[in-house]
């Protein structure tokens, strides 16, 4: 069927994964990149849930602010064999996805961090997993389920679950000791948007959370994300890829100028991704070329058999003498046609679209006489997962990965703000006509209710990484429009005291990107995690039980 072979989904790893178009969090390669395993490596040892960590559930209440009665099922998991009486109570929260990989990763594996510091402290570990995610639903999600369900999918009532959990917290082996934060102290620990609930849930409810560890958390929420890109173009220079960040640039001017005529459109779209694809919107084609970047955050140029690494070396190789181009690349003396191309016929191209959307496109080399079953670039997403967190950054966050107008420019300007407006629009449909989605995401609302970049809780450390694209949101953040002349230190505040606006008590991992201080393997991430232990050992020794 095919002309040579090229890399199938197999390879690539994880088949079922579909990440959408939109904001990529990453949430499946940060579970894999958190414990050192590329989304190759298949044949991590897996246990029985029962084995690991028993599965247990908590009632929740839907709706904690109003008087709706629904309630649903709330999975969380525990760790409780290095418990001594008089120890903290650990939460890592586990996010925008389904948390029973964790089990494997956080609670169980010896290279766990969270198991590590859990042990540490001979406390209590718990997972949790996030209300619409997983099993932690009142009801099944897809493309079909009603927009009025998601009406308690938000920041403020996903937060408010955690206090209601706390407050109710017992264990059956230890059923004599208050495992409730009235007389045990809880920590909560989280990475990406489970970094932003670290300091959200110590900000609004410090009685029940007394410390958090926020990893690369984007606090400021933000519609347009075009920085994102930046991030990454400077990562790969830093690492010595400036030759193919040169042909990208001019490939992508190559490629939007083909793309503004329908002809050459047509054409260029049948040339990278098959026939079929030719009927995809500019718009659609335009985020799929993004896909090469969704490996940077969670492995930089490694990690993946699509990682940058291969496509670069790709880019910055002449196929007829095999010679690598200077760092100016091969554009500036062959042509941008050249250089796109070579981005076409890289033989990962059209397997890694089909892994990151819901499409089967043929890709370059497919049978150019048949036309692909499913090349539809613009379809909506099925996946329970990437619905709900449609949802929460349609609603609330933003955080558009439109193209990164300017010099730096490695993504088709046709990946515009108003094309990532249009996949929230195209992934609920009657989002807005309903009333429960906003014409553009909620970003103030968000900023002022949490406070963005001035939030400071006490007993909070923030740490991100120096080319993790997430860093431009966070209170890290060096942007031109963030704060200025904020000052990082790694001076322990004291309990429960504040940081000035113009301090944040936190750290930078040197060339690393997103969570790498939740990664055993980042030699780094041990001085960051160590930065927060001794916090947290000075900080534990001020706890105060409200009981007797
Ligand atoms: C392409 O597909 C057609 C129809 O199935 C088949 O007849 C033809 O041999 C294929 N060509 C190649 C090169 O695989
Ligand atoms: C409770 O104790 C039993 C028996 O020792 C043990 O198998 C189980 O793992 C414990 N559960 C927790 C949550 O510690
Ligand atoms: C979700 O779907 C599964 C499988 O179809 C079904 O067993 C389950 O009852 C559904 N759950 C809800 C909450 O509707
Ligand atoms: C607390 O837990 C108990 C038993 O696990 C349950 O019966 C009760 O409804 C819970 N209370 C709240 C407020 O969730
Ligand atoms: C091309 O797109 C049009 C309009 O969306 C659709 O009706 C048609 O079925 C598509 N054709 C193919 C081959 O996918
Ligand atoms: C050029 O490309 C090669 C292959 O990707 C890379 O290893 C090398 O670091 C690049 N050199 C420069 C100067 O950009």
């Amino acid at each position: 069927m095919w002309k040579r072979p090229v890399v199938g989904l197999m390879l690539l790893g994880l088949a079922e994964a579909v990440i959408p178009p939109g904001p990529f969090f990453g949430f499946e390669d940060r579970v894999d990149a958190e414990v050192g395993r590329g989304p190759d490596d298949g044949n991590l040892q897996t246990f029985p849930t029962t084995q690991a960590a028993t599965v247990l559930a908590e009632t929740l209440p839907l709706d904690h602010f109003g008087n709706y009665p629904g309630t649903f099922e709330n999975r969380y998991w525990v760790l409780g064999q290095f418990y001594q009486p008089g120890s903290p109570v650990f939460i890592y929260d586990s996010g925008e996805g389904n948390a029973e990989p964790n089990v494997q990763s956080r609670l169980v594996s010896q290279t766990s961090f969270f198991r590590q510091i859990v042990q540490e402290f001979n406390g209590i570990g718990i997972l949790w997993e996030h209300r619409y995610y997983g099993a932690s639903s009142h009801v099944n999600i897809s493309r079909t389920t009603p927009m009025e369900e998601f009406r308690w999918l938000n920041t403020a009532q996903a937060l408010a679950d955690i206090p209601a959990f706390a407050n109710n917290f017992t264990l059956s082996n230890f059923s004599s000791i208050d495992l409730t934060p009235a007389s045990t102290p809880w920590v909560f620990i989280g990475g990406s948007y489970p970094g932003i609930r670290a300091a959200l849930v110590r900000k609004k409810y410090p009685e029940t959370i007394f410390a958090s560890f926020a990893s690369s958390a984007p606090v400021q929420a933000q519609i347009d994300m075009s920085v994102y890109f930046d991030q990454i173009y400077g990562g790969l220079n830093a690492l010595g890829f400036k030759n193919c960040t040169n042909d990208i640039v001019a490939a992508i001017k190559y490629i939007d100028d083909q793309l503004s005529k329908a002809d050459t459109a047509a054409a260029i779209k049948k040339q990278y991704l098959g026939v079929g694809a030719d009927n995809n919107s500019n718009e659609g084609f335009a985020e799929a070329l993004t896909y090469i970047y969704n490996s940077w955050q969670s492995y930089q140029v490694e990690g993946t058999l699509a990682s940058m690494r291969l496509f670069c070396d790709w880019i910055s190789t002449n196929p007829e003498t095999g010679a690598v181009s200077g760092e100016e690349g091969w554009a500036k003396s062959k042509g941008a046609k050249f250089t796109s191309d070579r981005w076409a016929t890289w033989p990962q191209f059209g397997a890694l679209v089909n892994y990151y959307a819901p499409t089967s496109c043929a890709g370059y080399y497919g049978n150019s006489t048949v036309g692909s079953p499913n090349c539809r670039l613009d379809d909506p997403s099925s996946s329970p997962a990437v619905i709900s967190w449609a949802y929460q950054y349609c609603s609330e966050w933003g955080f558009f990965h439109s193209t990164n107008l300017g010099p730096n420019q490695i993504v088709s300007s046709y990946n515009s703000l108003k094309y990532q407006q249009d996949i929230c629009n195209r992934q609920f449909p009657q989002g807005i006509s309903s009333g429960l989605l906003p014409q553009q995401p909620g970003v103030d609302k968000i900023n002022q209710e949490y406070g963005g970049w001035g939030i400071r809780p006490s007993n909070v450390f923030f740490s991100g990484g120096e080319f993790d694209p997430w860093r431009t949101l966070s209170l890290l953040s060096e942007e031109s429009w963030a704060p200025k002349g904020v000052k990082l230190t790694q001076d322990i505040p004291e309990e429960g005291v504040s940081t000035a606006t113009d301090e944040v008590f936190g750290y930078l991992l040197k060339g690393a990107s997103h969570c790498f201080d939740f990664q055993t393997t980042w030699s780094d991430g041990a001085n960051s995690r160590n930065i927060f232990t001794t916090a947290l050992k000075k900080w534990l020794g001020n706890f105060k039980k409200k009981t007797n």
